[in-house]
């Protein structure tokens, strides 16, 4: 599995050769949705930081902007006020094309409920995003082979995601994330739709993944998962509460 940092994509224009950069820098977000009632600030002013190969744990109440933080990073959601670096690279302010291209090759993002594509192939989910990111045919299956071998799904490749166990969907999940070596994988709630054992099995998976250098942000409500991370950041009310050591 490869630990660099993806060349940038010469079509986004990128420059992210600095490998002191931090891999994920936010300050001062801020992010107000409307809502009918009253608006709702997800993230008040939110500082957060990764540097490059931490696997760092993101916990807090209910609604307290996890989600909001973690897309805002990903460049799914988009802020009122403050930046967001990911590998040195602006963020905030990108058209949506710009940004497409950057999580295609920078970002993997693991869903809590997998959003896979139900009508295809395990090996198709992961040939499909590797051939969006420029890979030819041939290059994407056997990068989708080699990580459903690495992944223990190399006797599922054939397999509709439907007939598999939820643990074995969010492996297939994280290893479409990881199909064109982002340099960051985000996580939401990986664990949240599976029982105890197949998300220990999940973290154990984040867990050998960071120790081959891979960067890695994932959001669990479970202490037990957040104690496999190598940071836990704790959030509360919109703003990070505790940085963790
Ligand atoms: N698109 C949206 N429109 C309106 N309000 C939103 C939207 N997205 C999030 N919110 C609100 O922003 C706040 C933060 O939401 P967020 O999803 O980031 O929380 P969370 O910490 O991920 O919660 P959970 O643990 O339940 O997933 C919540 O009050 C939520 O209802
Ligand atoms: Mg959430």
């Amino acid at each position: 599995m490869s630990i660099e940092l993806t060349e940038p994509a010469p079509e986004t224009g990128t420059s992210n050769g600095n490998a002191l950069a931090p891999a994920v820098r936010v300050r001062g977000a801020r992010r107000t949705y409307t809502a009918e009632l009253a608006p709702v600030r997800a993230l008040r002013g939110v500082d957060f930081d990764v540097m490059p190969g931490e696997f760092v744990a993101v916990m807090g109440p209910s609604g307290c902007g996890k989600s909001t933080l973690l897309n805002i990073i990903a460049g799914l959601d988009t802020l009122d006020d403050g930046t967001v670096e990911v590998a040195g690279e602006r963020v905030d302010g990108r058209d949506q094309d710009w940004l497409a291209k950057f999580r295609r090759h920078h970002v993997g993002f693991v869903f809590q409920f997998f959003n896979l594509l139900d009508g295809v192939s395990a090996l198709e989910n992961l040939v499909l995003p590797g051939v969006l990111g420029g890979m030819k045919r041939r290059a994407a299956e056997s990068r989708a082979r080699d990580l459903l071998d690495l992944l223990g799904l190399g006797d599922r490749t054939d397999q509709v995601p439907a007939v598999l166990s939820g643990g074995q969907r969010q492996r297939l999940a994280i290893a479409r994330a990881l199909v064109n070596e982002p340099g960051l994988l985000l996580a939401d709630e990986p664990t949240g739709a599976l029982d105890s054992e197949g998300g220990l099995e999940i973290l154990e998976l984040f867990r050998r993944l960071h120790d081959d250098g891979q960067t890695i942000v994932m959001v669990t409500h479970s202490a037990d998962v957040a104690a496999g991370a190598s940071r836990a950041v704790k959030m509360r009310d919109g703003r990070v509460q505790d940085a963790g050591e």
